[in-house]
């Protein structure tokens, strides 16, 4: 067996941190009215372990029932593209779901290059050493970057399909505009033949949608108030965590989940690595993530807006979650 080192590559794309956008995001948002700050930087080394215990939370069905898509469907969904594939992630995470997909492929074909893309490098670092030394078959190449950039760094081998997989949906961080926008950037580093395999959560009553973002035990409140501790750390800043609070609501109008953090009080906050002072009216919130809920029809115009033909979708046994198979046209 090839050693792990040698069936790993991951480049570094200048990642947040280190390129100023962190700072420069958090002063536009922080300045802006209504104030707000984006999803993605959720992700630090204690933000990607909270998600990961978000999935084991009951009340978070989303990974659960991708999950059970993927142990009944794996083959059937694999086989939506012949063999040779090689499979690039957007937003791979933990990479605990996408076994199933890579098992159902390896039964297939010996060897199988799968190129992960995630912010967050201590994760991608952790999860590919792990898939490393369970599959022997597997050369993994990863990139720590976020998707726009990472998209366009994907690599084939003569004869093979990509398979693009864009699960958990993570899609539902995008507004419909910037959705369309992102899945037109995938189908343009795809070729006609191609896969994309788009996990999204459906539409479903307020009474189901805000326990899943508001759950018992706090997790997803302690996920949402990481962001302040994160801004404390690196732009020195002096947040009072316990000054502000976790707010899940389902806007059904717009379908989606917005989370907020709320101030509790009247406050000022010092960031002096902004060199601001941001100033909080009590009750004032800081609009920190949406997660658009999908139907199929949406699903449906979206592919055909964006370069990829549709096709009925795989949903759970609770029909609360689908994945959908998109041949890129
Ligand atoms: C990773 C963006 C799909 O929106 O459901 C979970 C993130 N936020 N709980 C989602 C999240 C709060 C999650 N996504």
């Amino acid at each position: 067996m090839v050693a792990v080192s040698q069936r790993l590559v991951i480049h570094q794309m200048a990642s947040p941190q280190d390129d100023g956008s962190f700072a420069e995001d958090v002063r536009a948002g922080l300045t802006a009215a209504p104030k707000t700050l984006k999803p993605k930087y959720f992700y630090d080394a204690l933000g990607s372990l909270l998600f990961e215990a978000i999935c084991h939370l009951p009340e978070y069905y989303l990974t659960r029932a991708e999950t059970e898509i993927f142990e009944q469907r794996a083959a059937e969904i694999v086989a939506q593209l012949p063999s040779p594939i090689t499979v690039v992630e957007l937003g791979s995470g933990s990479s605990v779901k996408t076994r199933l997909l890579i098992e159902a492929i390896l039964a297939r074909q010996s060897e199988l290059c799968y190129q992960p893309i995630d912010i967050s490098e201590t994760i991608l670092e952790q999860s590919a050493k792990q898939l490393l030394e369970d599959y022997p078959g597997l050369r993994i190449t990863a990139h720590a970057a976020d998707y726009t950039r990472g998209v366009g760094s994907i690599a084939r081998e003569d004869g093979e399909k990509i398979l693009a997989l864009f699960l958990g949906s993570n899609i539902g961080n995008y507004t419909p505009d910037e959705a369309r926008e992102l899945l037109r950037q995938i189908r343009g580093a795809l070729r006609p033949g191609d896969g994309l395999l788009l996990g999204a959560d459906l539409k479903k009553s307020r009474g189901a949608l805000e326990p899943a973002y508001d759950d018992a035990l706090g997790v997803t409140a302690a996920f949402n108030l990481n962001l302040l501790s994160r801004i404390n750390r690196e732009l020195d800043a002096d947040f009072d965590i316990r000054r502000f609070k976790h707010r899940a609501v389902f806007n059904d109008e717009r379908s989606r989940v917005e989370m907020h953090l709320v101030s509790l009080t009247r406050q000022q906050v010092n960031i002096r690595g902004l060199e601001i002072v941001v100033e909080f009216q009590e009750g004032e919130t800081i609009h920190t993530e949406n997660s658009y809920k999908y139907d199929l029809e949406m699903l449906a115009a979206l592919a055909e807006r964006t370069g990829f033909k549709p096709a009925p979708g795989w949903l759970d046994s609770n029909a609360r979650f689908s994945c959908n198979f998109w041949l890129a046209i």
